[in-house]
């Protein structure tokens, strides 16, 4: 499972409602039969897990956020064996939009440790606000990955996704900028010195998948020269034939 190349769809806050989500989850699942060497998540928010993972085991269930204490008085708060008892197997952890709302490194550490022992594999967001012309923001991404992953065994490690997001090509940015795969791609390279560094050779297995804004128009570009493993849309899959078009792109490029 571990090399696969793989295709997260992170659904947000969205869609609306249940029946909204089924009508979704169904239109990819009849799509993706011929499927074999991709690997297929989707994250949708917590309340729809249950009932998509009644609809296919092809698609491997995440969610978008995990508490990191097992149970007990956390008002609000869904633990990471709450939601591998219930069915999910990834957890998006670290997204940028979950550290505008205040989550620091810290937690994020705390969060992927928690996941690890519930046993879902976590899917760590790193990605600069902006890019400075000094190249800071591969100190600030650096320093997001030892942070999040200080205390994690190399053991671990192999099951972990480090996804590129920068913040500054996600959809739901004002202003946003397009990426190319050359920007994914001197990251890609980056991150793994930074994880090899730490981890050794067992680093070699992380996949590092890249998002922000991708497309069925440029997926194709990012996965042949953006040095990742995989791709991460958000807005994308929330559009049952553009995720498609997505995880078909990468099927044929592993021909
Ligand atoms: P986007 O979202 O594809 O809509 O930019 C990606 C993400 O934020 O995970």
């Amino acid at each position: 499972m571990e090399n696969k190349k793989i295709i997260i769809g992170n659904w947000k806050m969205n869609p609306r409602s249940l029946k909204e989500a089924e009508k979704l989850f169904g239109a990819i699942v009849k799509n993706i039969s011929s499927i074999k060497k991709t690997e297929i998540v989707i994250c949708p928010p917590f309340l729809y897990l249950e009932k998509l993972k009644k609809i296919s085991k092809k698609i491997i269930l995440g969610a978008q956020d995990a508490f990191p204490g097992e149970v007990g008085a956390f008002t609000g708060e869904i633990s990471a064996e709450m939601l591998y008892n219930i069915g999910a197997r990834y957890v998006i952890l670290g997204h940028s939009e979950k550290r505008a709302l205040g989550e620091t490194n810290e937690m994020v550490n705390k969060k992927i440790k928690a996941s690890f022992f519930a046993g879902l594999r976590p899917i760590l967001c790193v990605g600069e606000r902006a890019r400075d012309l000094s190249h800071g923001y591969f100190n600030f991404v650096k320093i997001q990955l030892e942070e999040c992953l200080a205390g994690i065994s190399k053991n671990s490690i192999s099951k972990i996704i480090i996804a590129y997001e920068p913040i500054w090509a996600i959809s739901s940015t004002p202003d946003r900028k397009d990426a190319i795969p050359a920007d994914s791609l001197e990251m890609a390279i980056f991150i793994r010195k930074i994880l090899s560094d730490k981890f050794g050779s067992d680093a070699g297995r992380v996949r590092i998948i890249y998002g922000g804004s991708v497309n069925e128009k440029d997926a194709e570009d990012f996965l042949q020269n953006g040095g990742v493993d995989g791709l991460l849309p958000g807005k994308a899959s929330l559009d049952a034939k553009k995720f498609v078009e997505i995880i078909k792109i990468c099927e044929a490029l592993n021909q």
